[in-house]
């Protein structure tokens, strides 16, 4: 069994995981509510915040799973990419069991735990394709085998679910924005304004959300200097549209150059329920059927980092005590 701990960002999480694919308990300790004060995550407070719990969750996480320690045969830990004062804390505590407990370390990258979550709720054939849409990333990777990844394209400037956090934050919404632009966007006219999308070079499986960025911010800035209220469910649901049509346009066209019959997502922001129809709708038009995990497991979570554990662990893969945090860890092959 893999013990899994998560604290790369905003979210102190452990989880035991069964043969890299049955959940046994995924305890998810979130820090939201301390950081929307500051609109967004405080990186020390980040860090503090998970040194307090560490231990408490770690140990509900064996309670639920009714498992002891012994039951244990290797611990997978987030190694990055992340903030690096939260990553060391999740990465010294899985360190110090690892060490007294005698049991096998694997470090795993953030990126493939949020493309291993798919792992826990589906039969997955290889090779997969997976757009991997999160507040740091936004990828589309294909994946021949375990360890084995190819970037068919990634963002040149902001993330998906960074761009849904920035509007949020200029609307005046709480952190997380991702949520409360969903939400808002329900009442909104997706038509209202006809932001810019970023289609890039033709062919081109690279995203860029910078510049719509700046549009909807030129946009709110208009509406200040004219002194009127901001139609705020439009902006958002038109901001909305505008992503997420990119972001369907370009997994679909990937899925067909590879040839995948089945399309995967990740990541936080694949919990929006409009990406989830939108892109369910147009890829079933070109006979392609498209796969998310549950709500629970698209968002940062421990049982993911465990699911992809399993597989180094499987391989022989282990890390030495002196596996570091990285803050911009690439993904790499590691078979
Ligand atoms: O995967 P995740 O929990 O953390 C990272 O690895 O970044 O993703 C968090 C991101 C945030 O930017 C958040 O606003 C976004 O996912 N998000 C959403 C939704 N739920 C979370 N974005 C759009 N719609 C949502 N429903
Ligand atoms: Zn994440």
């Amino acid at each position: 069994m893999t013990l899994g701990i998560e604290t790369s960002c905003d979210e102190t999480s452990a989880a035991v995981v069964e043969a890299g694919e049955k959940v046994l308990s995924n305890v998810i300790s979130t820090q939201i509510p301390v950081h929307r004060r500051y609109g967004g995550v405080v990186p020390e407070i980040a860090s503090r915040q998970h040194v307090e719990a560490i231990v408490p969750v770690v140990e509900t996480a064996l309670q639920d799973a009714q498992i002891g320690w012994d039951d244990l045969s290797h611990i997978a830990v987030t190694a990055g990419p992340g903030l690096v004062g939260a990553l060391l804390v999740g990465l010294s505590y899985a360190k110090a069991l690892a060490y007294s407990l005698s049991l096998p370390l694997v470090g795993v990258n953030h990126l493939e735990g949020h493309i291993y979550a798919n792992f826990l709720a589906h039969q997955v054939q290889l090779p997969l394709l997976c757009l991997v849409v999160s507040g740091g990333h936004t990828d589309l990777i294909y994946m021949p085998d375990h360890g084995q990844y190819e970037s068919l394209g990634h963002t040149l400037d902001d993330a998906a679910g960074e761009a849904f956090d920035k509007i949020a934050r200029a609307l005046g919404l709480p952190y997380p924005g991702g949520p409360e632009i969903e939400r808002l966007a329900r009442e909104g006219n997706p038509q209202a304004f006809g932001f810019p999308r970023a289609w890039l070079e033709p062919d081109s499986f690279n995203f860029s959300f910078s510049g719509l960025k700046s549009a909807v911010l030129n946009e709110l800035h208009r509406f200040e200097q004219k002194g009127c209220s901001v139609p705020v469910a439009d902006v958002a649901a038109s901001f909305q549209e505008a992503v997420v049509e990119v972001l369907v346009a370009k997994a679909v066209a990937a899925a067909q150059a590879k040839e995948v019959p089945i399309l995967y997502v990740a990541g936080g922001v694949a919990a929006n329920g409009y990406l989830r129809t939108s892109l369910t709708q147009v890829a079933a038009e070109h006979g392609i059927e498209v796969r998310f995990p549950p709500l629970r497991l698209c968002t940062d979570n421990a049982a993911m980092i465990a699911a992809a554990g399993y597989h180094y662990w499987r391989a022989g893969k282990f890390a030495g005590l002196d596996l570091n945090a990285v803050a911009n860890l690439p993904l790499t092959n590691w078979k």
